[in-house]
Parts: structure tokens; sequence; C-alpha cells
């Protein structure tokens, strides 16, 4: 998720469960322009990450792939960003209005590295042309493919569809969107066929939901405290203390519900340092737990959860 994606959030995300990620998307000319600008971006001392390239040129994507290939699982092409700067140059979403460059680009990333390809679509850009699309992945020897089950042009409005019927094809596939709890998971996977789902703003709302999946568990209030200090210190260590401020958009979900919360938020929103915003943190979540986490118990902490946080 580009802004949102970086080390930190990823390991964070690994930490509570999540068996892959994808770095931001990353366009190719930025990779072969100014390399060291994008090398932060890539995956370090991490595993199953797979780096996610955009553009419009198959000469291009195939070189930036393979700069960035010792660094990745896996090569994601996007074909899905509805963002209008990107359309407006023929990549992401833009792919899937021209289906002979989209086959073009897979098929030169294939050729050119030796980890797997997978591409990352909507189904359609105006309607379903799911059909259409998964042939010219299929055609092209895209390895995987993932489906936002959005058009291009509905962005993220309306509700994601999930009947799709993804196992007619002979790749292996992922679903993505509206996946926020542990029952979207199964629902999703049976309505679409899909091996896989990923999970990308219920990330955001509750970091944990990969503990909830995998694990079938939810942490109690003092563990999400430690994983947003946690996340906090990662982020600084990785983009240094002026990069507090990317903190501000995991704050709604690590205090989702918790009495004062949107107070907090706007708090934060004056924490400058690494240090600052430790204290703050400490601070609110202490005064939640020493005031016995009663009528403010939070909509995600289930029963069992909020009786040990209280004793
Ligand atoms: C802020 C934001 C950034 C995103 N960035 C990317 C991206 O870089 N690459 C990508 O393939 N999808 C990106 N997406 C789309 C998500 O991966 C996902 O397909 C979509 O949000 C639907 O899933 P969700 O309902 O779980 O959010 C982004 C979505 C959001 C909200």
């Amino acid at each position: 998720m580009s802004g949102i994606t970086n080390r930190a959030f990823r390991k964070i995300c690994t930490m509570w469960g999540a068996e892959f990620s994808f770095t931001e998307m990353i366009s190719a000319e930025s990779v072969l322009r100014n390399f060291k600008v994008v090398e932060k971006m890539l995956p370090k001392d991490e595993i199953n990450v797979a780096v996610q390239l955009f553009g419009n040129d198959p000469f291009k994507m195939a070189q930036a792939a393979q700069i960035v290939e010792p660094y990745a699982k896996w090569i994601d092409i996007n074909a899905a960003c509805p963002v209008k700067k990107v359309i407006k140059k023929g990549s992401g979403g833009a792919l899937l209005r021209d289906l002979q460059r989209l086959e073009r680009i897979i098929q030169s990333v294939k050729t050119a590295v030796k980890v797997p390809v997978t591409v990352k679509v909507r189904v359609g850009f105006e309607e379903n042309e799911l059909d259409a699309i998964l042939n010219t992945c299929i055609k092209a020897g895209a390895d995987a493919v993932e489906v936002h089950g959005r058009t291009v042009v509905q962005q993220y409005s309306g509700e994601a569809y999930w009947d799709l019927k993804l196992s007619k094809y002979t790749l292996p596939t992922a679903i993505s969107g509206d996946i926020y709890e542990p029952e979207d998971v199964r629902e999703a996977i049976e309505r679409s066929g899909a091996q896989a789902v990923l999970i990308a703003r219920g990330a955001l709302r509750k970091p944990w939901i990969f503990a909830q999946i995998v694990q079938g568990r939810t942490p109690s209030v003092p563990e999400i405290e430690q994983m947003f200090l946690k996340h906090l210190k990662m982020q600084v260590e990785e983009e240094g203390e002026r990069s507090v401020y990317k903190m501000r958009q995991f704050v709604a979900g690590y205090t989702h519900g918790i009495k004062g919360a949107r107070e907090f938020r706007e708090r934060f929103t004056k924490a400058n340092t690494e240090s600052q915003a430790r204290e703050m943190i400490e601070e609110f979540f202490n005064t939640f737990l020493m005031n016995g986490c009663n009528n403010e118990v939070v909509e995600w902490i289930e029963d069992s959860q909020s009786r040990r946080c209280c004793t």
C-alpha cells in the first residue's frame, strides 16, 4: 500500500502473522533513474516480501525488475492502481484497457528475472472483464494474480465483488477487497475460489488482524500498546526521528474504541520526536488500564481479553 507498507509496518504485520507482504508500489522509472531514493522502500532483513513495480514500458519494467530482484521474494506488477496521475501515464489500472501492453510487460519481466512474477489486477477498467484479463496473465506466463474485486473506475467505492469463480483459472489467485474480519477470510475464499486473501485497509484498522486470522486470538490491550511502541521504534530506526509523523496514520487503529481516542489522536499530531510520541502513548494506555477499562472496553477486545486486561 502506497505510503503505508514501509519496512516498519511490514515487519509489524509479519510479527502478527501475515504470511507475506508487498512493498509500496514503486515506479520502474524511479528505480532506473534514482535507485538510492527507492532503495529504502525495498525489503531489508525481511522474508516473503514481494516488490511491486508499476510502469507502462515493458523494457523499463524488465530492467527495473532485474535491479530489485535481489531484494524480492517475487516481483508483483501493478495493473490495478486507479490514481489519476498513474492512469494518465498508461500505468497501473490503465493496463487493463491495453491488455496487449500488459501481456508484453509480464512477458518481459518474466524473461528478465528468476523469481516468480505476479500481477495485481482489478476485475476490469470500467466493467467486469476478468476473463480476458486473467487469460492475458496466464498467456504471458504470470505465476499468480491478485484480484481486487472492483473496477478501476470504481476506485474504492461500493462493496468489493467476491463472486469471481477464480478456481476455474489455471494459476494461483488471491482475492483483495473489504476483508476486515477473520470471518471475511473464509467467506471471501469460498465465494471467490481464490487460494489466498490480501488484507489492506483491514491491517491499517487493526494490524493484529493477522493474529486473529492465523492464531485465532485477539491480543490484550497491553500487547497492543507494546506493539504500538515497537512500531514507533522501528519507524524511527528505519526512517529517522523526523518520520514520527508517519505514525499518525496508525493511531486510529491502535486506539480504536478506547475512551479519549479522538482527543489522543489530536494530541498525537503534535508529537515530533520519538520520546514525545512514546510518552503520549504510554500515558494514554496507562490511563485506560488504570481506570479498569470497564465501560471503555473496545469492540475488538473479546470478553476474555477484557477480563485479562482488567485484572
Ligand atoms: C492508501 C492505499 C494505498 C494503496 N496502495 C496500493 C499499492 O501501492 N499497490 C496495490 O497493489 N494496491 C494498493 N492499494 C489497494 C489495496 O492493495 C487493496 O487492493 C484495496 O485497498 C482493497 O482492499 P482492502 O479493502 O483490504 O483495502 C492501496 C489502497 C489504499 C487504501
